[in-house]
C-alpha cells in the first residue's frame, strides 16, 4: 500500500522532474508526472526511506540511486530484428558503400545508442556478419550504449527468452544463438566478440573517445521521451560523432521530428535515414548519384548544394548498341540469403531476361529491383540492371551497380566487363583496358573481354596488342564457343559470324 507520506507534493515532483530532465533528457508532463510519482514511491519502499525528504537527500548524494530511478522511468522495449528494413538498407546500401570507400581493410564502426538489453546491437552484428567479406576483406565492430546499467549487464550476458525473438526469423535464432534451457538462448561467441556494451548517458557533457569516429548510428525509439530541444541536442551530438558519409537511423516515427543542417535525409523506398555529407568531392557526388539510380533513393533535404552527377558520355560506338540478347541459364552461384528466397529470385531473373529480350527495359528493371529488395546479395540482379542502364547511357548508375556486385563477388565477370565498357564510353581508355584485363583474369576464355580489349587498344593505336587480342577472340569463337563467354547473360550487338567478321576486318586493317 502506498503511504501518503511517500507522495511527493506537486512542487517537489516538478523539481525532481526538471532535475531528471536536465540530466537525462526524460521529459515529465501531466501523465508522465504520475509515472514519476509511482517510480519514486517504489524506490522509497525498496530502499526503506522513511520520508520523501530522506529519499530526495539520498538521490542527491548517490548517483547509483538516480540510475535505479531512471531504470523505472525508461522503457526498455526492444527485440531482435526490429524494423528490419533498416538492417536491410544497412547491409544493402550503407556498409557496401563504406567498404568501397574505406581503403585497404576498412573497419566499419557501428553504434547502437540507447541499446537497452542489446537486441538491436546484436541484430546489427548478425546482419553485418552475413555480408560477403566480413572479417576477411573488411571488418566491423558494434558498440551498444545505454544509460541503464541493468540493461547493459543483460546485454553483456547475451541471454534472451522467446519474447526477444518475436519478430526474428527462426534461422537467425538457430544459427546465432545457443539454446541453454527450455526458455532461453545465449548469443554465440563469434557474434558476441563483435559487440561491446557500455553504460552511457547520451546527455553526458562530453562523449568518451571510444564512441567517436563512428560510421553508423542506430538511435531508435530513444528520443520519444525527450523534449524537442533535447532531441535536437542529442541528434546534433550524434551527428557530430559520425565520420563523413556516415549514417544515422531513427525509428520511422521519430524521423519526422528531426532536422539538422549537418545531415541529408535519404529516402530508400519506404525507409528514411540521415547521411552526413561527404567532403564536397566529386567522388562523393558520384557515389550519391549512383545510389540514386541504383535503388530509387531520393535526397530530400537539406542538401541544396548537392548536384546530380552528370556523366560525360561520348558518342556511343556501334558495338554497344543492343541488338540482341545472348544468355546462358543463370549460374548456380551460391548466394548468401537473408532468408530462403533464392529460387524465386532466380525465377524473377529469368523473367527479367525475357523482358530484356522483348526490349521492355523499364519492366525488366522493375523486376530486378524486386530481387534486390529481397536478396541484396544477388549480384546478377545488379549486373543485369547495370547492363540495361549502360545501354541507356546511364553510365554512373551502371558503375555504382557494378561496384556493388563486386563487393558481393570479387570475381564477378559481368561487373568487370561492364565497368570496362563504361570506361570506354566515357573515354577513359586506360581504365577500360584495366577492367577488360581483369575480366580476362577472371575468365581467360571470355572472348568478349578479348574483343573489347582489342577495340580499346585499336583506339589507342597500339596495333600489335589490338591484333593479338582480336586473334585470341577469333580463336575462341572459331572453336564454336560463342555461348561460352563465361557470362550468365550479356547484351551483345552481333551474332557469332558478325563478330568473327569484325575481328577479321580489323586484323586486316591493323596490318596495313
Ligand atoms: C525503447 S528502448 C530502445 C531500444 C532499441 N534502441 C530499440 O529500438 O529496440 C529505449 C532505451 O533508451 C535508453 N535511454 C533513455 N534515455 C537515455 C539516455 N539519456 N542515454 C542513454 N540511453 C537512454 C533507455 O534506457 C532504453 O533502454
Amino acid at each position: 500500500m502506498i503511504m501518503q507520506a511517500n507522495r511527493l507534493t506537486n512542487p517537489e515532483l516538478e523539481k525532481l522532474g526538471l532535475f531528471i530532465n536536465q540530466r537525462y533528457g526524460l521529459e515529465f508532463r501531466q501523465q508522465r508526472l504520475e509515472l514519476l510519482q509511482e517510480a519514486v514511491q517504489k524506490r522509497i519502499e525498496e530502499c526503506e526511506a522513511s520520508t520523501v525528504g530522506e529519499y530526495l537527500n539520498l538521490l542527491q548524494q548517490h548517483e547509483e540511486e538516480v540510475l535505479l530511478l531512471i531504470n523505472l522511468l525508461t522503457v526498455h522495449e526492444t527485440y531482435f530484428f526490429r524494423e528490419p528494413m533498416h538492417l536491410d538498407v544497412l547491409i544493402r546500401q550503407v556498409i557496401p558503400r563504406l567498404v568501397r570507400n574505406g581503403g585497404q581493410y576498412p573497419l566499419i564502426r557501428l553504434l547502437s545508442a540507447g541499446c537497452s538489453t542489446g537486441e538491436e546491437a546484436y541484430s546489427m552484428a548478425i546482419a553485418a556478419l552475413k555480408m560477403p567479406g566480413a572479417g576477411i576483406n573488411w571488418d566491423f565492430e558494434v558498440i551498444g550504449v545505454d544509460v541503464d546499467k541493468e540493461a547493459i549487464k543483460k546485454a553483456q550476458a547475451g541471454l534472451y527468452g522467446f519474447y526477444s525473438f518475436r519478430s526474428c526469423p527462426k534461422d537467425i535464432r538457430d544459427n546465432y544463438f545457443e539454446r541453454v534451457s527450455k526458455e532461453s538462448f545465449v548469443i554465440k561467441s563469434f557474434v558476441k566478440e563483435k559487440v561491446r556494451f557500455e553504460s552511457l548517458n547520451l546527455f553526458e557533457p562530453v562523449y568518451p573517445e571510444w564512441i567517436c569516429n563512428t560510421d553508423i548510428v542506430f538511435y531508435r525509439n530513444v528520443s520519444i521521451y525527450f523534449s524537442k530541444e533535447q532531441r535536437e541536442e542529442v541528434f546534433r551530438r550524434l551527428a557530430g560523432l559520425l565520420n563523413h558519409g556516415g549514417c544515422l537511423f531513427l525509428s520511422c516515427t521519430e524521423t519526422l521530428y528531426h532536422s539538422n543542417n549537418l545531415m541529408s535525409l535519404v529516402k530508400n523506398g519506404e525507409t528514411f535515414y540521415y547521411r552526413k555529407q561527404d567532403n564536397d568531392s566529386m567522388d562523393s557526388r558520384k557515389a550519391d548519384a549512383g545510389a540514386l539510380t541504383a535503388i530509387d533513393i531520393q535526397y530530400i533535404a537539406p542538401d541544396t548544394s548537392r548536384k546530380k552527377f552528370t556523366p560525360q558520355v561520348k558518342t556511343r560506338p556501334a558495338i554497344t548498341e543492343s541488338k540482341g540478347l545472348h544468355c546462358s541459364p543463370p549460374s548456380s552461384k551460391q548466394h548468401l540469403l537473408m532468408d530462403n528466397k533464392g529460387d524465386s529470385c532466380q525465377q524473377i531473373l529469368t523473367d527479367a531476361l525475357e523482358l530484356v529480350k522483348l526490349k521492355r527495359y523499364d519492366e525488366a528493371i522493375g523486376r530486378l529491383d524486386e530481387i534486390i529488395a529481397v536478396d541484396s546479395f544477388f549480384d546478377q540482379a545488379y549486373t543485369l540492371k547495370a547492363n540495361i542502364l549502360l545501354n541507356q547511357q546511364s553510365v554512373e548508375a551502371a558503375i555504382e551497380l557494378c561496384q556493388a556486385a563486386l563487393v558481393i563477388d570479387a570475381f564477378c565477370l559481368e561487373a568487370y566487363l561492364l565497368l570496362g565498357m563504361a570506361a570506354k564510353l566515357t573515354g577513359q581508355r586506360e581504365e577500360a583496358i584495366q577492367r577488360f584485363k581483369e575480366a580476362v583474369y577472371v575468365f581467360p576464355e571470355c572472348w568478349l573481354a578479348h574483343f573489347f580489349l582489342a577495340e580499346v587498344y585499336q583506339l589507342q593505336e597500339e596495333s600489335a596488342y589490338a591484333k593479338r587480342e582480336y586473334e585470341v577472340a577469333m580463336r575462341i569463337l572459331r572453336q564454336g564457343n560463342f555461348e561460352k563467354h563465361g557470362l550468365s547473360f550479356f547484351l551483345v550487338p552481333f551474332q557469332l559470324d558478325d563478330f568473327i567478321q569484325v575481328c577479321q576486318h580489323n586484323i586486316a586493317k591493323l596490318k596495313e
